[in-house]
């Protein structure tokens, strides 16, 4: 009915006029309620989902002191007071704690309790994101969405109004799709009450990621798939349907609906007026999936069974009670690029030089003479070194050249640079600081997609202020695990989080010393 772009924003316009006798566009939530598939579960970091909502979006807690805030938009219907959680979280990190529902039935999202799979925190939780991992703006205005590493997840077991059984629901997404992986699962949706794999049909969630463990769609992905559990399937066939594209736009809108016998796939380029396409739309796959057999929690950033190796990255999603029209999901997609998502560099502070010769100097009391220095067995830690006395290997070992971030996807929406970057070996050409198992080493970039993730650091200002180091103080975050941050400990280096790590290097003691490092000019 609505083929037309320009059709759609009438339309959405249209319906805000009707219902607020203003010219004001209505948000997803209301689009979906004026098509009789009411929203039962609306979250997001970024805006309120519904053109009156100024409720709270989100809970951010701060590690200095353990205190939380709630982050509200701006305004009714409004983008996030993202300057709030900034003057909150200054000089400190901040986990996203709670994700509110913003459909007024409270199925919030907190911490994914230990389920099949355990969570990496030592009461087997998994980790909460960083409430800095994925800045963007919307129509100019900061926000933050939640950037998922691998062990992070969210979860609500006791929700309200979700589908059960086999009735019918939809739900969308918008997600960066260049932010994935091959792990199992980076899910938002409808999945079991007990966190465990309770069988086939028992899930019905969004997934995204190149994962060819069950299905696959066409080209090497990432692919938008449905988690039905045992399966992410592209269509009826478990295997494959090459109707479902490999989908990479940097901000992706992704749709599963589903009722009886009848199921689709749909996606879009989230910062485009074009209409969503359609992936899939047909009967259920056979074994178990007809009928389903859907249990009403919610996931976001891991499977049904807390399966937790998966990343992505999630700005907005809402689920719905009936199976949504393609009309309404078009209308939902224009108000969505109304909203106009688009990247914002990922760093604070000033910029370090691309091709420049540096060297990275300890902060903390009693450690001022150590430098970042790679050894012989390619283990990176802090060394004593002096630029009249050390040897000249030493003082090579202890020089890096700021490069361009390998993982040159990372936010840069094909033109344009994050702000990050990757620090390779002076004495070693073509070896790079990287992470592994959350120690720093130096490898060789072997070209994949984890090498370059691992080796792609993100400066931002220095959480000790930069208190008596000058102007050129840093703290260095992973671009991978944004709440983790390059320090050391026991003079190793390491990607620390700042406390609540199972590892004796996420210390909180001495943290934001530990991770401020005076960058220099480099010994040789
Ligand atoms: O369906 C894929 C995954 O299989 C589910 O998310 C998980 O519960 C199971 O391991
Ligand atoms: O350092 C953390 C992770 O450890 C890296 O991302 C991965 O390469 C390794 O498994
Ligand atoms: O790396 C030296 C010291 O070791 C750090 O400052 C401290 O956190 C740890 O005890």
């Amino acid at each position: 009915m609505f083929s037309k772009p320009s059709l759609e924003r009438a339309w959405v316009l249209a319906l805000g006029l009707a219902t607020t006798g203003s010219l004001v566009a209505a948000g997803p939530c209301d689009i979906y309620a004026s098509g009789g598939t009411p929203c039962v579960a609306a979250h997001s970091t970024t805006r309120a989902l519904y053109n009156a909502y100024s409720g709270r979006l989100y809970q951010v807690k701060r590690d200095s002191d353990g205190k939380t805030t709630d982050i509200s938009p701006l305004s009714a219907g409004g983008v996030a007071n993202a300057a709030a959680q900034d003057s909150f979280c200054a000089s400190t990190t901040c986990l996203i704690t709670i994700i509110y529902d913003q459909s007024g039935r409270g199925n919030h999202l907190t911490q994914a309790p230990p389920g099949g799979f355990k969570g990496p925190e030592a009461n087997g939780y998994d980790n909460l994101a960083s409430a800095i991992g994925a800045p963007v703006t919307l129509n100019g205005k900061k926000a933050y969405g939640v950037f998922v590493s691998p062990g992070t997840g969210y979860r609500n077991n006791a929700a309200s109004g979700t589908a059960t059984g086999d009735a019918a629901e939809g739900m969308y997404a918008v997600l960066d799709g260049t932010h994935y992986n091959g792990a199992c699962c980076f899910d938002y949706g409808n999945a079991e009450t007990n966190s465990l794999d309770t069988g086939n049909g028992h899930m019905e969630a969004i997934y995204f990621g190149d994962c060819t463990s069950w299905g696959s769609g066409s080209g090497s992905g990432p692919w938008i798939m449905a988690d039905l559990e045992n399966g992410l399937f592209s269509g009826v066939n478990p295997r494959q349907n090459t109707g479902d594209p490999s989908v990479s736009y940097r901000f992706t809108t992704a749709a599963i609906k589903g009722r009886p016998n009848q199921w689709a796939i749909r996606g879009a380029n989230a910062a485009s007026a074009s209409s969503m396409s359609t992936f899939y739309s047909g009967a259920r796959p056979a074994n178990g999936y007809n009928p389903m057999r859907k249990e009403g929690a919610i996931i976001l950033g891991i499977g049904g069974d807390n399966s937790n190796g998966a990343q992505g990255t999630f700005y907005e999603g809402a689920m719905t009670s009936g199976y949504p029209s393609d009309a309404t999901e078009n209308a939902v997609q224009a108000d969505i690029a109304a909203a106009k998502y688009v990247v914002t560099p990922l760093t604070s502070g000033p910029a370090l030089t691309i091709g420049s010769s540096v060297s990275l100097r300890a902060t903390t009391p009693g450690y001022t003479d150590r430098y970042l220095v790679h050894n012989s067995s390619n283990g990176i830690v802090t060394q004593a070194v002096s630029s009249s006395s050390s040897s000249s290997a030493l003082k090579q070992q202890a020089t890096w050249i700021v490069r361009s971030a390998l993982n040159n996807n990372n936010n840069n929406n094909g033109n344009g640079n994050s702000g990050c970057v990757s620090f390779e070996s002076k004495d070693q050409a073509g070896r790079y600081m990287r992470h592994y198992n959350f120690a720093l080493q130096l490898a060789a970039d072997d070209g994949t997609k984890q090498m370059r993730e691992d080796a792609t650091f993100c400066p931002l200002a220095p959480l000790n202020n930069g208190q008596q180091q000058g102007g050129s103080t840093h703290s260095i975050r992973a671009w991978n695990y944004p709440t983790r941050y390059l320090r050391h400990y026991a003079n190793v280096a390491y990607v620390a989080s700042n406390g609540g790590g199972v590892h004796p290097f996420d210390a909180a003691a001495s943290f934001s010393e530990d991770v401020s490092w005076f960058v220099g000019a480099g010994f040789v």
